[in-house]
């Protein structure tokens, strides 16, 4: 399910837009754009791959900003979304603005790539909420917004098999972790790993039960493509090569 390959994201978004129009752009959301990975993927299904993107950022000015640099060094065809992954009500109002926006069109893609952990200074509860609920929550609202043989890449981390190897020796039942598992299972471990009141293991725990519901996501949809990759180490706020 991981791969260490680098980032894998455009690999299985295949945005191949070179003979679209204005009107079949493929159109993708992307959430936490607005900074990091987010943002250089933005630019490069834009540049590289003739994309229309919906930047999603949390905070509108961070996200008009990034807006601005996109049009700046990639192309026009960006708009911002506002769209806090952790707060439903957040999540639902964005999913009810860009029907609006969409009218008859539909997403491409969906790349759930907001995530926040022990470099941010974030709480166990946060990271959780942020990086194992958040993909979870957009996909409950967006779904509908999305091409029926559409594609959803979760943007998972390296911590993820670092979580279950770290549980193995004290944990005889750890290969739950290998499988697809139900929201309450999730939810039962999200309190699990929350006790230990630790950052880092909150961090890798909330990837690995990233993958856990990427793998659920894709069985009950068949004919989407569902994945979760992992980007390596990445520079944080510096641009990313991707394709490379
Ligand atoms: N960089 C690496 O080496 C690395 C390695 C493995 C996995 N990853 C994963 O890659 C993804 C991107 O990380 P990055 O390295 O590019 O970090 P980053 O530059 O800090 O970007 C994180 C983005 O997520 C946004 N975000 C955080 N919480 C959010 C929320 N509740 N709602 C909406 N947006 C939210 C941030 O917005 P604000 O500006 O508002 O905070 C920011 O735009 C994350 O899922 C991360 O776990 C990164």
């Amino acid at each position: 399910m991981f791969t260490y390959l680098g980032l894998l994201i455009l690999f299985y978004l295949k945005p191949s837009c070179a003979l679209s129009t204005p009107e079949n752009m493929r159109r993708i959301l992307v959430t936490g754009a607005n900074s990091g990975i987010g943002l250089a993927l933005t630019k490069q299904l834009i540049a590289d791959h003739g994309c229309y993107v919906y930047l999603g950022s949390r905070n509108a000015e961070r996200g008009m900003k990034a807006v601005e640099e996109v049009k700046a060094t990639a192309g026009e065809s960006v708009e911002l979304l506002n769209i806090d992954v952790g707060n439903d009500q957040s999540v639902k109002a964005a999913a009810s603005e860009l029907s609006k926006r969409l009218g008859d069109d539909k997403l491409y893609a969906i790349v759930n790539n907001a995530g926040t952990g022990v470099s941010h200074n974030t709480k166990p509860n946060e990271i959780m909420n942020t990086n194992t609920r958040g993909p979870k929550r957009v996909v409950d609202n967006f779904l509908p917004l999305l091409q029926s043989t559409g594609r959803i890449v979760n943007v998972g981390s390296g911590g993820g098999p670092g979580h279950v190897n770290r549980i193995k020796t004290e944990d005889p039942n750890w290969k739950r972790f290998l499988f697809p598992m139900t929201n309450d299972e999730i939810e039962k471990e999200i309190k699990i790993i929350e006790a230990n009141d630790d950052s880092s293991i909150a961090y890798r725990g909330s990837k690995a039960l990233l993958a856990c519901y990427t793998m659920a996501l894709a069985e009950e949809n068949p004919n989407l493509m569902v994945t979760i990759i992992t980007p390596g180490t990445c520079g944080l706020h510096h641009r990313v090569r991707i394709f490379e």
